[in-house]
C-alpha cells in the first residue's frame, strides 16, 4: 500500500534532553517467537513498539499463540510448546524480513505446510539465504523466482547440519539455530563474520543449551523451552538517531536510559566516539544475558571516518543515519563492504545518495558503499523515505542542520521500528 504521510522537519540549533527508547526490535522478535514454542506464558516488559514486532506477534497468534498487553504494559505470550497449530491462512509478515526469515526456522520444524508473504518491499528481498540451509535440513521451501517471497514451507523431520552462510546475517543464524531445536543431532552455524548474538542469548534465556566458540554457534535438537519474564533493553539502533542528532551540535547533551549494550551491537558507540561524539555509559546491568546501560552523549567536533569490513556488518542498520549526517562532518564518511545495504527495506545506498543529492550534497555511490565528502551545506528539499523506516528517520536527523524546512514523504514508515520517533525528536530539539 502506498504510504502518503509527510513530515516537515525544521532546522534546530541544539539537541538536549532525555529520551526513553522503546525495546530492542531484534530481541523482541526472538523473545516472541521463542515464547510461542515454550511451555507456559512469557511476559516481556518494554517490548518493542515496532510494527515489525507486531507482525511477528500476529503470525504467532495465527498459529495458536495468543498474546495480550497486560495492565502493567507487559506483552504476555502464551506458549504452545514445540508444536504450533496450522494457520488457516497465509501468514502476513508485513515489512519485516526478521519475521519471515527467523520464523521460517520454526515453521521448518512443524508438521504442517504454511505460507508467508509480505508487503511490496519484503516481496523483493532475498530469501535463498534461509531456503538453502532449511532445505539441507530436510524442509521443503519454495519461493518465487530468484528466491523472493511469498515463501511456502513444508516442515517435517529435520536433521542437523553444519552450515557456513556466505553472508554475515544474524537473521540467517537465528533461523538455522531455531530450526536446530527441531532437528536430530547438533546443528552448527559458522559465520564469516560474527553477527549479533541475540538468538543465542534468547535461546539460553528460555533454557536451551547453546554452545559457542569463535564464530561457531551450536545447538542440540529436541531441547524444550520454558516461558520467561524479561525486560527488553532500549533499542541501540533507534538510539543511534538521537546520538547522531546530538553529534551535529557542539552544545548538545542527550541522556538515553536503559539502552542495549550487547558487545555485538555496541561497536556503534566506539565508532561514534572516534567520529567525535563524547559518550559515557553508566548503570550497567545484565538482563537475561543482555547488557543494558544509560548513555550520556555530548556533541563535540563531528569528524567523520571510514567504515569497512566487520564494522560495516556490525553497523549495518546505523549506516543510513551516519551517511545522512556525514556532509556536516569535517572529513566526511566512506562506507565499504556494504553490498547488503542494497537489499534492506530499500536499496539504502541508492536511497541515501538520492536524498543527499536533493539536499544539494555531493555524494559518490558505489556498488558496495558510499563516499560522502565533509564540510558541505545542505538546503531544504522534498525527500522520500522509499518506504524505509531508517531512511525516513536518518533524513529527519540530517534535516536538523539543513537550511530551511525539509519535507519527508512517506515518513510514516518510521513506525516499522519506532512509531513515536518524530514526536520524540521534536521534544529534544531546540
Ligand atoms: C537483524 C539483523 C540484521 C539487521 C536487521 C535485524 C536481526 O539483518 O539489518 O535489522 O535482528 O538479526 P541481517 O541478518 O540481514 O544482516
Amino acid at each position: 500500500m502506498a504510504d502518503t504521510s509527510t513530515a516537515i522537519v525544521r532546522p534546530a540549533s541544539s539537541v538536549s534532553g532525555v529520551v526513553r527508547i522503546p525495546g530492542d526490535k531484534s530481541i523482541s522478535h526472538r523473545y516472541a517467537m521463542l515464547a510461542g514454542i515454550a511451555q507456559g506464558t512469557s511476559r516481556f516488559h518494554n517490548f518493542s513498539a515496532a510494527r515489525d514486532c507486531f507482525s511477528t506477534l500476529g503470525c504467532l497468534r495465527a498459529m495458536g499463540c495468543e498474546w495480550k498487553r497486560a495492565k502493567d504494559g507487559a506483552i504476555e505470550v502464551q506458549g504452545r510448546g514445540p508444536s504450533l497449530s496450522a494457520p488457516s491462512q497465509p501468514l502476513d509478515c508485513g515489512n519485516s524480513g526478521s519475521t519471515m526469515r527467523m520464523l521460517s526456522g520454526i515453521l521448518a520444524g512443524q508438521s504442517f505446510s504454511s505460507e508467508m508473504f509480505g508487503d511490496e518491499s519484503l516481496s523483493r528481498r532475498p530469501m535463498a539465504r534461509i531456503m538453502t540451509p532449511l532445505s539441507q535440513m530436510g524442509a521443503s521451501v519454495e519461493a518465487r523466482e530468484g528466491g523472493r517471497p511469498p515463501l511456502k514451507i513444508r516442515g517435517g523431520s529435520l536433521k542437523a547440519i553444519h552450515y557456513k552462510p556466505e553472508v554475515a546475517s544474524a537473521q540467517v543464524k537465528s533461523c538455522v539455530l531455531f530450526a536446530g531445536l527441531f532437528a536430530e543431532g547438533e546443528t552448527m552455524v559458522e559465520e564469516p563474520i560474527r553477527t549479533r548474538d541475540h538468538g543465542e542469548l534468547a535461546l539460553r534465556a528460555f533454557g536451551a543449551e547453546v554452545g559457542r566458540s569463535g564464530n561457531i554457534s551450536r545447538i542440540r535438537g529436541g531441547q524444550k523451552l520454558t516461558a520467561i519474564e524479561a525486560h527488553v533493553p532500549g533499542d541501540l539502533s533507534s538510539a543511534a538517531f538521537f546520538l547522531c542528532a546530538a553529534a551535529l551540535f557542539p552544545d548538545s547533551q542527550i541522556t538515553l536510559p536503559g539502552i542495549l549494550m550487547n558487545p555485538t551491537r555496541a561497536r556503534l558507540l566506539d565508532i561514534l566516539i572516534l567520529m567525535g561524539l563524547r559518550i559515557s555509559v553508566a548503570h550497567l546491568e545484565e538482563h537475561q544475558g543482555e547488557l543494558i546501560g544509560a548513555i550520556e552523549a555530548q556533541g563535540g567536533t563531528w569528524k567523520g571516518g571510514t567504515i569497512f569490513g566487520a564494522d560495516t556488518a556490525a553497523l549495518i542498520d546505523e549506516i543510513p543515519v551516519l551517511a545522512a549526517t556525514a556532509p556536516y562532518s569535517e572529513n566526511g564518511l566512506e562506507v565499504r563492504d556494504g553490498k547488503e545495504l542494497r537489499v534492506k527495506e530499500s536499496d539504502r545506498i541508492a536511497a541515501v545518495a538520492s536524498n543527499l543529492r536533493k539536499m544539494g550534497a555531493e555524494v559518490e555511490d558505489r556498488p558496495d558503499g558510499l563516499r560522502v565528502p565533509g564540510r558541505q551545506r545542505l538546503h531544504s528539499a522534498e525527500l522520500d523515505s522509499f518506504g524505509d523506516h531508517r531512511i525516513a528517520m536518518a533524513f529527519a536527523v540530517a534535516a536538523l542542520r539543513a537550511e530551511g524546512e525539509t519535507i519527508i514523504h512517506g515518513a510514516d514508515a518510521a513506525g516499522v521500528s519506532y512509531p513515536s520517533f518524530f514526536e520524540e525528536l521534536q521534544s529534544v530539539t531546540q
